[in-house]
């Protein structure tokens, strides 16, 4: 007998299972085999043990606000992945991060989670932890010429304000912009199920 949670008692997202497959065929198409990846936002930590399972070459960096590390270290353990690294706290809002040189940042379904002073935040950090030429991806719903894209994410859209009023989906162009500013430059915007979106960042060789 053990104590040890079994996969129907591990913290699931449904959205996880859902999207898991997509995010690992764009994964593999732009992260190098070895990568040193980043994750910002990691929630139930699903995606880090998908991902080390089926990408046996990279290092995933799980990161999340502190109350849900416990979460993550619960499919660390599940999962069993010598890729998969031991979850670090990390507020996008810090000033410094715990992480550095990453080949990769990821991050799910974060940018519409949070206000726009913290995908600022997020952007600046990121552009001092990811290596010259490493790449960003950024997944999840974005608007485009102001638009909404499909009556779930404008449903979506609204559950968020409710919960937060400074939530909600963002602008694809105001993101190309700040990303900018911090020597981003867009690479990629792929098409992913359910009107979400992949935006795949790549920063300059030289720069901050
Ligand atoms: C919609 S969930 C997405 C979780 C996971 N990435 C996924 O795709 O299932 C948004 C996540 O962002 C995290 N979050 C919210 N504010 C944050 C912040 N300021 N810094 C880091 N993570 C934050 C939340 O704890 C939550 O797990």
């Amino acid at each position: 007998m053990t104590n040890e949670p079994g996969i129907a008692e591990l913290p699931t997202a449904e959205a996880c299972v859902r999207n898991q497959r997509p995010i690992l065929d764009v994964l593999g198409k732009y992260a190098p085999d070895n990568a040193f990846i980043l994750e910002l936002g990691s929630g139930t930590g699903q995606h880090a043990a998908y991902m080390t399972a089926n990408l046996p070459g990279i290092r995933w960096q799980p990161t999340e606000l502190k109350e849900r590390l416990d979460d993550i270290r619960q499919w660390r353990k599940h999962a069993a992945q010598k890729g998969f690294l031991d979850p670090l706290e990390l507020n996008v809002e810090q000033d410094i991060w715990p992480a550095r040189d990453a080949d990769v940042v990821f991050s799910a379904n974060v940018v519409h989670f949070v206000s726009w002073p913290e995908v600022e935040k997020m952007f600046r950090g990121i552009s001092r932890v990811l290596k010259a030429g490493g790449l960003l991806l950024l997944y999840g719903p974005y608007n485009y010429d102001g638009q909404y894209t499909s009556q779930g994410n404008v449903d979506l859209d609204q559950w968020l304000r409710e919960r937060n009023p400074d939530s909600g989906i963002k602008d694809f162009e105001q993101i190309l912009l700040l990303a900018r500013q911090f020597h981003l430059y867009l690479r990629a915007d792929e098409e992913m199920p359910a009107n979400n979106r992949t935006l795949v960042f790549q920063k300059a060789e030289t720069g901050e």
